[in-house]
């Protein structure tokens, strides 16, 4: 039986999501956040590039035969949640230190909070604080400094919504003390509320919100923050008894971590497609309420440690380090065909900078281990770019076999040229592989 339905893709831009005909299971396609946003936990940050959670699980029920997964672009942490969730140990590698958060909240301080017997009236007396007339007071005499001094005369805000965000935020400090998990956890509430608080809204990018766009939409911050604690709260109190910790590898995955090395069973990932998503700048928000930043400038050291994915971090300075003839035979079209420089360095710098860590991920991985990714393609002013090939041959070139490639979903630019969603599925013929634990 086949049903119709709109399938949601990364946001790419030029790219919508088109109908397709989604298989009944086993088969799925279009794996995006979309599909987790109403599932327990993976609700509680929504991250427009995440992954969908039940295309994750089956995989780690097959390939990770109860070893430690890994997930180098790990964003949200939706490999290591669902891995968590099957009693899988896993590690990460994040460059956005707020995104780390996110994952180790709902992770680690999440197992600490239910298995405590503080938790329940932690929140509710953090509740009651939210609702109380000296929060309400406090609001008034909040600083608003360290937020002119990030993003001088920018009004993200309405003046009171930011006030009483910033309230919230040292209520929590004070209410918690030095338990961290249940700190954790409400900042995480906080953070999550932060732009739907907001003049802003993000769609693929984070933007202002158009005149007339979500008409009906109020700001209610101490609403907000209410509907997400207790969305937090019963989450919780509903984890099942399984559960394995996540560990943060390293903020750059194409740092070679050498007690990695063999270590891994599976790698799954949603690598960064080439199509201009500047994933630190579209949290810059969260990234200063939780004090990671002070000001906008300083946005810069993490875009340093991202992978070269979107024009906004091609750095001149930093040349690939790893040439292609493959790669030099699109990024030549683009040299001519390109009004902005940046698009055929983007390419080249993306491919440089995948070699590294596809290597580190050849390092980590054991005898028996799979690499899964799922990966877009790309056309930018009428030149295809083939990502799905350019990683097949640079993980071939480091010893990878292809086992096994999948279409997700069909897509289409804004030309109507076909693009696609692919999973490409990688072992190590025993022949090469690395000297790990079988
Ligand atoms: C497509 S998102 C992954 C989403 C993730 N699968 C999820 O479900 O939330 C890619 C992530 O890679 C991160 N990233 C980019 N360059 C990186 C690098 N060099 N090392 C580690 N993480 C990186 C980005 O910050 C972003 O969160």
């Amino acid at each position: 039986m086949r049903a119709s339905s709109a399938v949601q893709l990364p946001d790419l831009p030029g790219l919508e999501p088109i109908d397709l005909p989604i298989p009944a299971a086993p088969g799925r396609l279009g794996v995006t956040f979309r599909d987790s946003k109403s599932l327990p936990v993976h609700r509680w940050y929504p991250y427009v590039e995440g992954f969908s959670a039940d295309y994750l699980s089956q995989h780690l029920l097959k390939h990770s035969r109860g070893a430690t997964v890994y997930d180098p672009f790990g964003g949200s942490g939706t490999v290591n949640l669902e891995a968590s969730k099957l009693g899988i140990e896993s590690c990460f590698s994040e460059t956005n230190p707020f995104m780390r958060f996110v994952t180790e909240t709902k992770i680690n301080a999440r197992f600490e909070a239910r298995r405590s017997g503080i938790f329940v009236a932690a929140i509710q007396s953090y509740r009651r604080a939210v609702l109380s007339a000296r929060f309400a007071r406090s609001t008034q005499a909040i600083s608003l400094d360290t937020y002119e001094e990030a993003f001088r005369n920018r009004d993200f805000f309405v003046e009171n919504d930011l006030r009483q965000l910033l309230a919230a935020k040292d209520l929590a400090i004070e209410v918690c003390g030095d338990t961290q998990y249940v700190r954790d956890l409400i900042l995480l509430a906080l953070a999550s509320i932060v732009v739907q608080s907001s003049n802003m809204t993000r769609r693929a990018d984070l933007r202002r919100r158009r005149e007339g766009e979500y008409t009906g939409r109020k700001v209610d911050v101490r609403q907000f923050i209410l509907q997400k604690l207790s969305q937090i709260e019963h989450d919780v109190l509903a984890s099942g008894d399984s559960f394995a910790p996540a560990r943060f590898l390293n903020e750059d995955s194409r740092d070679f971590d050498a007690e990695s090395e063999g270590q891994f069973s599976l790698i799954l990932t949603s690598p960064p497609y080439v199509n201009g998503t500047n994933y630190i700048r579209n949290t810059k928000l969260e990234l200063w309420f939780l004090d990671f930043i002070g000001s906008e400038k300083e946005l810069s050291q993490f875009n340093k440690k991202s992978i070269t994915c979107g024009i906004n971090n091609v750095i001149k300075s930093r040349r690939p380090s790893n040439h292609f003839d493959f790669v030099e035979a699109i990024a030549r079209k683009l040299d001519d065909a390109s009004l902005d420089d940046r698009i055929p360095s983007l390419v080249r710098g993306y491919c440089s900078d995948m070699m590294d860590v596809l290597q580190n991920c050849r390092r980590y991985l054991r005898r028996d281990g799979r690499l899964v990714l799922d990966i877009g393609d790309s056309q930018f002013y009428g030149v295809h770019i083939p990502t799905d090939f350019f990683i097949e041959k640079i993980a071939s070139n480091l010893g990878f076999e292809l086992e096994k490639r999948v279409t997700l979903a069909r897509r289409h630019s804004r030309d109507k040229s076909p693009l696609q969603q692919v999973e490409l599925t990688f072992r190590v013929p025993f022949s090469s592989a690395s000297s790990g634990p079988r």
